[in-house]
């Protein structure tokens, strides 16, 4: 592929009913640019804030309406950890596009109705939210109402008001003035993906590449082997906005939608790399109840909404939270370069401290998950000093089959948070394995964990804290399965 015959070009996108068209080459935008920065930079959208510019706080929130399917779809995202290139084939809506004056959003109204607001930093944040479940669900219940406003902060009005304001607001169905003008958003968004030519953005520092099928993304990966691969950027914006670096190249994978699918057949569940971890929530709940409870603490609502699995899996962190779960339950990879695929189980994948078996030229395409054995116990667990928007401490997956004479036929205990990369604690399982699954043999096999792991100090906890969680939620987890 001959970067010269690749259009140098420009990223289209709708600011609420108004198309962008952004060219790199001449202007003062990077490719690399969060959204947040851009928006800022308008004299018409100030609404957008910047709290912490690492997603932890909300006030940056907007939301993408963004075609899936034949539908348009809204989600609320930070933008503080979104690069600007990623919007192409979006809109953009911020309050600014909500109501104005006189004519307000249902959602302002009920804001103001509730008294939902003091100083107003957090106010256009907690709307834009709250915007993304009235599109989205029709008849929410409290639970949905927190997990929508799961990342946001307000220092001053305290939540209840604005709880009360997103249950008023949301009794019209989703009904608003912006239901009318869907067809021609959709319209107008299908033409700006029709070109499926590689999008090359260049810039005197940067260059960033946006592919819309696979066969380019492994070319461009081919030629380009140490480009940074982009999924939701939640990981990848930070490097920006807190340790100002220039990322100089970049392959941005969210434009390829077939690596957006989720499909099963009698053994396996698929799904492509590509699938926000808040598609991946909602899809495995029934199969897999134990990826779904970890989702349901991971981040927040719009940090899912945007981050992907198989970032989480590339980060390999030694934190991740769906690392445990997913090795638990034998998931692997697939994993592709331009030559072909090769499979290999996640717990294979991770070989040390953010490092993984993924050669240069290679991308994890899909995730596979097999379904249980009828008689497995899956279980995920999460140690962190808050429920909502925050990273564990310790976390854990663990997996225990126990045969019909009452002895433990398969275990296996997957931990983070206590070695530099997620791991299995083996000498405790082989302790177990083949004995009653009772709590003397549980609390004797305890020990073992101090031989599987010597885990850090630092800000989240002591080495010794570490030790005593593991422990704890092996005991936790005797306690949920006994017989
Ligand atoms: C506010 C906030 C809260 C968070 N909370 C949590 C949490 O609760 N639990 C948790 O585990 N993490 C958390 N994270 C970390 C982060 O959100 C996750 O790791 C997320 O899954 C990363 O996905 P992404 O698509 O955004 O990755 P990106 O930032 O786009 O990429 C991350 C890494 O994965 C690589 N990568 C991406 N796609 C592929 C691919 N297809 N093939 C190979 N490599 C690939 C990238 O090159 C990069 O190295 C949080 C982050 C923030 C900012
Ligand atoms: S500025 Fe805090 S989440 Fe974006
Ligand atoms: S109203 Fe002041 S931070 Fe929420």
């Amino acid at each position: 592929m001959n970067h010269e015959i690749l259009k140098t070009s420009e990223i289209r996108f709708l600011l609420g009913e108004q198309e962008v068209n952004i060219d790199f080459s001449v202007s003062n935008y990077k490719p690399t640019t969060t959204l947040l920065q851009y928006l800022r930079s308008l004299p018409d959208r100030k609404s957008v804030k910047e709290g912490c510019a690492e997603g932890d706080c909300g006030a940056c929130t907007v939301v993408f309406a963004e075609i899936k399917g034949n539908a348009l779809k809204y989600k609320a995202v930070n933008s503080c950890i979104v690069f600007l290139a990623s919007v192409h084939g979006k809109q953009i809506l911020t309050v600014e596009d909500l109501g104005k004056g006189k004519h307000l959003h249902p959602i302002q109204e009920a804001m103001v109705e509730e008294d939902a607001g003091q100083c107003g930093f957090c106010t256009p944040g907690f709307t834009m939210s709250i915007f993304g479940l009235y599109k989205n669900n029709n008849e929410p219940e409290k639970s949905d109402i927190e997990t929508a406003l799961s990342g946001n902060l307000c220092r001053c009005t305290g939540y209840r008001p604005i709880l009360d304001a997103a249950e008023r607001a949301c009794i019209y169905k989703g009904m608003d003035k912006f239901t009318g003008k869907e067809h021609q958003i959709f319209q107008q968004l299908t033409e700006i993906k029709s070109n499926k030519e590689i999008l090359f953005l260049k810039t005197e520092q940067n260059q960033y590449y946006l592919p819309f099928s696979l066969s380019d993304l492994l070319h461009l990966k081919k030629e380009n082997p140490h480009a940074l691969l982009a999924g939701g950027t939640s990981d990848i914006a930070l490097r920006v906005t807190k340790k100002k670096e220039n990322l100089p190249l970049i392959i941005d994978i969210s434009q390829l939608d077939e690596l957006k699918t989720i499909s099963k057949n009698d053994n396996i569940m698929f799904f492509g790399a590509g699938c926000s971890l808040e598609d991946v929530r909602i899809a495995c709940e029934k199969e897999f109840p134990s990826l779904f409870s970890i989702l349901s603490v991971f981040g927040s609502l719009p940090v899912r909404n945007n981050a992907t699995i198989s970032g989480n899996i590339g980060s390999a962190s030694p934190i991740s939270d769906t690392l445990p779960v997913l090795m638990a339950l034998d998931a692997s990879l697939e994993i592709q370069n331009i030559h072909g695929k090769r499979e290999q189980k996640i717990e294979d994948f991770i070989v040390g401290y953010r490092k993984t078996t993924l050669s240069s030229d290679e991308i994890i395409t899909r995730i596979k998950i097999p379904f249980q054995d009828k008689n497995n116990i899956l279980k995920s667990y999460k140690v962190s000093k808050r429920r909502d928007l925050d990273i564990s401490t310790v976390n854990a997956g663990f997996m225990l089959n126990i045969n019909n004479r009452g002895l433990v036929e398969s275990i296996k205990l997957v931990y983070g948070g206590m070695a530099a990369f997620t791991k299995r604690a083996t000498q405790t399982e082989k302790s177990l394995l083949n004995k009653e699954w009772c709590r003397e043999n549980v609390e004797n096999a305890l020990k073992n964990i101090q031989n599987d792991f010597s885990p850090i100090s630092d800000a989240r906890a002591g080495a010794e804290a570490r030790q005593l969680l593991a422990e704890n939620l092996l005991l936790k987890f005797w306690n949920e399965t006994r017989i």
